[in-house]
């Protein structure tokens, strides 16, 4: 199912390239301020900047993300549920976006209004949860470019009729 021109497909994709690693820069970027507050930054200026940016950069783009992702696989033949690649970049996406929104947001937000009080164990808050979600989203940017493991089911329709994604032609 395909319901975009050529032109309409490639907006949406850079829309997609823009959002989504974009999210993976700004990710880099509380993984950066957790480290510095780590290695004894001053806390004042460290976590109510990340405040912020999870506030008003990282927590939106989560939305964009998954909003854009998932037009991204119904508007093209690509689907959401018919390559593998697809659907476990929607699971990580779907994971994350509840824990940025439920977790993350509101612990970065109480890291900012505590400084300059907080301990060491507090100030890895800051460090574990963003390194490991910029693995996840390496990870899947690695599955999107590579598109590994082939489809979960046969398409209905006949061979030639059938419609294969441009990443799977020859
Ligand atoms: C809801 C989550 C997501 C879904 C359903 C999704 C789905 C898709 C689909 C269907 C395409 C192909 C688009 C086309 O050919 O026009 C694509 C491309 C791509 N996606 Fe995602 N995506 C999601 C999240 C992400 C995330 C989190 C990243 C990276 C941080 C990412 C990185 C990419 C990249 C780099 C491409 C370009 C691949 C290429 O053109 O060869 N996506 N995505």
């Amino acid at each position: 199912m395909s319901r975009l021109s050529p032109t309409g497909r490639k907006a949406l994709l850079t829309l997609h390239l823009v959002t989504s690693l974009g999210w993976l820069g700004a990710d880099l970027v509380l993984l950066t301020l957790g480290v510095a507050g780590l290695r004894g930054a001053d806390p004042e200026s460290v976590y109510p900047t990340a405040g912020l940016l999870v506030t008003y950069l990282f927590a939106p783009l989560s939305v964009a993300v998954w909003l854009v992702g998932v037009a991204s696989a119904l508007l093209t033949p690509w689907g959401l549920l018919r390559w593998r690649w697809v659907l476990v970049k929607f699971a990580i996406t779907t994971v994350m976006l509840g824990l940025v929104l439920l977790l993350l947001t509101p612990t970065v937000r109480r890291l900012g209004d505590l400084a300059p009080d907080l301990t060491a164990r507090d100030r890895l808050d800051l460090v574990i949860p963003p390194a490991v979600s910029s693995t996840l989203l390496i990870i899947a940017t690695v599955l999107s470019t590579y598109k590994p493991w082939g489809r979960l089911r046969r398409a209905t329709a006949p061979a030639s009729r059938r419609a294969v994604p441009a990443g799977r032609r020859a």
